[in-house]
């Protein structure tokens, strides 16, 4: 390590207290005791929730995360709004901002908006002192270091009269979320793409602290961002490819389940990300997918950019096709029509929605005139609210009063059993684990044959055979 420190100890800055840098600094803080950790964001709400003294309000929920907040908070981690001083301090800084694709302007739709990279990159460029090791943990577009270090090199004001130099490296983050902790403790491998070679031994020390060496795998920068989106992409590509056969089970009679142990059992293939389900969600895979896409594009390579935008396509598709299915089932209407919504978060252990199936889904049924009950364990009203067309009816307003349905679409119910009961049809949309031991005899509201469908393969078709619902299940 030949980085002169800023202090005693090796100063950490996180920029972006979100999904990613927030428990990939906690855990970087409990495994290196070494080093001050500090996490800053511009939202001083969010700052504020991570900072809250009971830990009831952290903006995000993951298993485990609490704990180690618990332990390394005040320690030798911190939250704060002061963006500029923990630039200053730091030794190191992450930027973990987000990239969501752009909305306007050339490559809108496709293209990652990289505003908020740009801003980071200017404000370590002025606040900065000394020598800082500059860390690429978003995934960003192949070439995004390029633009950074452009930035830093331009506008390296001086504000605070210190020489300044930087080192860019690409340390692209691979956790799940749900399972954020455990893939960061036990990482399959860690990915550190850079050009000089000891700026790359610097953060691999860091992460020696509790990954074995082996695992650290050292490349150039471009290797190292490309090979993020890349494996986005084959993940996705897997779960678009069960979806598509999803439908082909339905069709002829084969059970998707069983397809996909016979299948899965090939070792050259294996068993993980073969799910079926409404489609994948998330911050991450669309997002990266059409970054490759505009990618290819940009460099003229039309077939490579078609092959890869198909795997968004069967996604849409599967979202649509799970819509369809349900308001043929309901006799082509739903106008009037309760379906109890169970899960809204992309996936389970997670209260994020982003790209969830559950909004394109819940958006269509709205469309068709259905009231939706919503119930999710984690997720939270207000995200809804920004996510589904029209209203939803005010908290003492009664979902019975048929009159009201004209008017409002859906509500939210923090009981699995009153979201069920009543409902003219059952959804499920997340594997949230408490869906799995629901005491089905229990709804004595429901009418006979009410709908069951499970488009995450959750329930035993069994325990529906000499019961009053109807059972629909994914691929089978
Ligand atoms: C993904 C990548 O897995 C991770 O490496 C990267 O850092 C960020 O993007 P994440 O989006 O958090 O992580 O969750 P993931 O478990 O990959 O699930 C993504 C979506 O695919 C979810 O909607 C999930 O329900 C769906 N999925 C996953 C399936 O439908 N079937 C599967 O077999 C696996
Ligand atoms: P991810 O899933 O990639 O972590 P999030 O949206 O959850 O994305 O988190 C990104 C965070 O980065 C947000 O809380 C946002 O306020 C913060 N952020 C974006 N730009 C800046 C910036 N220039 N300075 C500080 N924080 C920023």
């Amino acid at each position: 390590m030949d980085l002169e420190k800023k202090g005693n100890i090796l100063n950490i800055c996180c920029i972006g207290a979100g999904y990613v840098g927030g428990p990939t600094m906690a855990v970087i803080a409990k495994n290196c005791k070494n080093v001050k950790v500090t996490v800053v964001d511009v939202s001083r709400e969010r700052i504020d929730a991570w900072n809250d003294i009971n830990l009831q309000n952290l903006p995000i929920f993951e298993p485990q995360l609490k704990e180690i907040i618990s332990s390394c908070r005040g320690k030798n981690l911190f939250f704060s709004t002061e963006v500029s001083k923990a630039i200053s301090n730091a030794d190191i800084i992450f930027i973990c901002v987000n990239t969501p694709t752009k909305e306007r302007g050339l490559g809108a739709g496709k293209a990652s908006n990289l505003k908020w990279i740009e801003l980071c990159a200017k404000q370590i460029a002025n606040f900065s002192v000394g020598h800082t090791l500059v860390v690429e943990k978003s995934t960003v577009p192949v070439k995004t270091a390029q633009v950074l270090k452009t930035i830093l090199n331009c506008n390296n004001n001086n504000l605070n009269n210190s020489k300044k130099s930087f080192s860019i490296l690409s340390n692209p983050e691979f956790l799940s979320e749900g399972n954020a902790i455990e893939d960061l403790e036990n990482p399959d491998r860690i990915l550190i793409g850079g050009e000089d070679e000891n700026s790359i031994n610097l953060l691999s020390s860091i992460y020696e602290n509790w990954v074995d060496k082996s695992k650290i795998i050292k490349t150039n920068l471009w290797s190292s961002e490309l090979s993020k989106l890349t494996a986005n992409a084959f993940l996705a590509q897997r779960i678009s490819s069960i979806n598509s056969i999803s439908a082909l089970c339905e069709k002829t009679g084969a059970d998707i389940e069983q397809v996909v142990e016979a299948v899965g059992s090939d070792k050259r293939i294996g068993n993980s990300f073969l799910k079926p389900g409404p489609g994948f969600g998330g911050s991450c895979f669309k997002k990266d997918i059409l970054n490759l896409v505009y990618l290819c594009e940009f460099f003229g390579l039309e077939e490579v950019a078609e092959y890869w935008n198909s795997v968004l396509k069967i996604n849409e598709w599967q979202q649509d096709r799970i819509s369809k299915i349900l308001i043929e089932k309901l006799f082509n209407t739903l106008s009037g029509k309760k379906i109890a919504i169970l899960g809204f978060a992309f996936k389970a252990n997670t209260n994020d929605i982003r790209e969830s199936p559950a909004i394109n889904i819940c958006n269509q049924l709205i469309n068709e005139g259905a009231f939706l009950k919503i119930h999710d364990p984690k997720v939270k009203k207000e995200q809804i609210e920004k996510e589904l067309k029209l209203n939803n009816i005010k908290e003492n307003e009664s979902i019975d009063d048929r009159n009201l349905i004209d008017f409002h679409n859906w509500n939210i119910y923090k009981s699995v059993f009153d979201c069920i009961n009543g409902s003219d049809c059952i959804l499920i949309l997340t594997e949230w684990e408490e869906y799995k031991n629901i005491e089905w005899n229990d709804f004595i509201e429901c009418e006979n044959n009410t709908w069951i469908f499970d488009a995450r393969l959750l329930l035993d078709k069994k325990k529906f055979e000499n019961s009053k619902f109807n059972y629909w299940k994914l691929g089978s």
